[in-house]
C-alpha cells in the first residue's frame, strides 16, 4: 500500500509537465514578435506568416492586450488580436494569413493536450463567406475552422473542428464569447470544449488523426473565394490560453 501511494504521488508529481508555453506573459509589446527570425530563433513562437509585400512586420499584424484573453485564465495577464486584411497575401500566395507557430525544440508529438481559447470578436470579425482556417496543422488533420468550407454549401456561420475530412463538433459561436479548446493528439485523441470560464469536458473521444507536432499554426488563413480576389478591410481573432502539455488535461480554462 505504501509502495503504491509513492507510485501515484511520483506519477501525479510528473503530470504536471507543460512541454511547450505560447502564453503571452513574456512577450512585452508586439514587437517583440519581429525579434524573431531562422537565424535568430528567440521567444515562446516562429513569426514568419504574415502579408509582407509593403514592408510590413509581424507586430504590423499583432497586437497583445488584455482585452483579448479569456478574463477566467489567471496565468496569462494579454492575449493577442491576430488581424489579416487584403494586405496580408504571404510570398504572393492567394490566400490572406497571420499565423503563429511554437518556437520549442520539444517534438510536441504523442499523446498530448494542445490548449488554445479563442473568440470571434464583435468587431471586424470574420466574413462567414470564406473558409478560415483559425487553428491547423500544417497535415490538416485536425483544423479549427470558421466560415463556409471552401467549395460547400451550407450554413456559414459555423465555428468547428474537422478531423479526418468529418466535422467532430460544430456551433454558431456567439461573438464576443471565448471557446476553449483542448485537441488531444496520439492514442485515445479526442476533442475537450468549453465557453468562458467553464471547465472543459470531452465532447469526443477518438483520434485525431495525427500525433501533434511543431507545425501547428494560431492564427487567420482566409480561403480565396472562387479564386476572386479578396478585398476587405480588416478581420480579427483573438486568442489566449496557447499552451502544450502532456498529461492531464488541465481542464480550467
Ligand atoms: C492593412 O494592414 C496593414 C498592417 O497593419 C497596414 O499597414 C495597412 O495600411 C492596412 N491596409 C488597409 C487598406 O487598411
Amino acid at each position: 500500500m505504501k509502495n503504491l501511494l509513492v507510485v501515484l504521488a511520483s506519477s501525479a508529481y510528473v503530470s504536471a509537465a507543460v512541454l511547450w508555453n505560447g502564453r503571452f506573459q513574456d512577450y512585452s509589446t508586439s514587437a517583440d514578435f519581429d525579434k524573431w527570425s531562422w537565424s535568430n530563433q528567440i521567444g515562446s513562437y516562429q513569426t514568419y506568416i504574415y502579408g509582407n509585400l509593403h514592408g510590413e512586420t509581424a507586430s504590423s499584424w499583432l497586437t497583445l492586450g488584455s482585452g483579448f484573453k479569456n478574463p477566467a485564465t489567471t496565468s496569462e495577464n494579454q492575449g493577442i488580436k491576430i488581424k489579416i486584411n487584403a494586405s496580408s497575401t504571404w510570398n504572393g500566395g492567394p490566400m490572406l494569413r497571420t499565423e503563429l507557430l511554437p518556437q520549442t525544440t520539444n517534438s510536441l508529438s504523442g499523446h498530448l493536450y494542445f490548449h488554445v481559447s479563442l473568440q470571434i470578436p464583435t468587431v471586424n470579425p470574420p466574413d462567414p463567406a470564406y473558409e478560415h482556417q483559425i487553428v491547423f496543422w500544417e497535415g490538416h488533420f485536425a483544423d479549427i475552422k470558421y466560415g463556409q468550407l471552401s467549395g460547400q454549401n451550407g450554413v456559414a456561420d459555423t465555428l468547428q473542428v474537422i478531423s479526418g475530412g468529418k466535422s467532430i463538433w460544430s456551433v454558431t459561436p456567439v461573438k464576443g464569447t471565448w471557446y476553449n479548446f483542448i485537441l488531444e493528439t496520439g492514442s485515445p485523441g479526442g476533442l475537450w470544449v468549453s465557453t468562458g470560464s467553464n471547465a472543459l469536458t470531452k465532447v469526443y473521444t477518438g483520434s485525431l488523426n495525427g500525433n501533434g507536432g511543431t507545425d501547428w499554426h494560431i492564427g487567420a488563413l482566409r480561403l480565396p473565394l472562387n479564386g476572386v480576389t479578396q478585398q476587405i478591410t480588416e478581420t480579427d481573432i483573438f486568442y489566449s490560453g496557447i499552451y502544450v502539455e502532456d498529461s492531464g488535461p488541465t481542464t480550467q480554462p
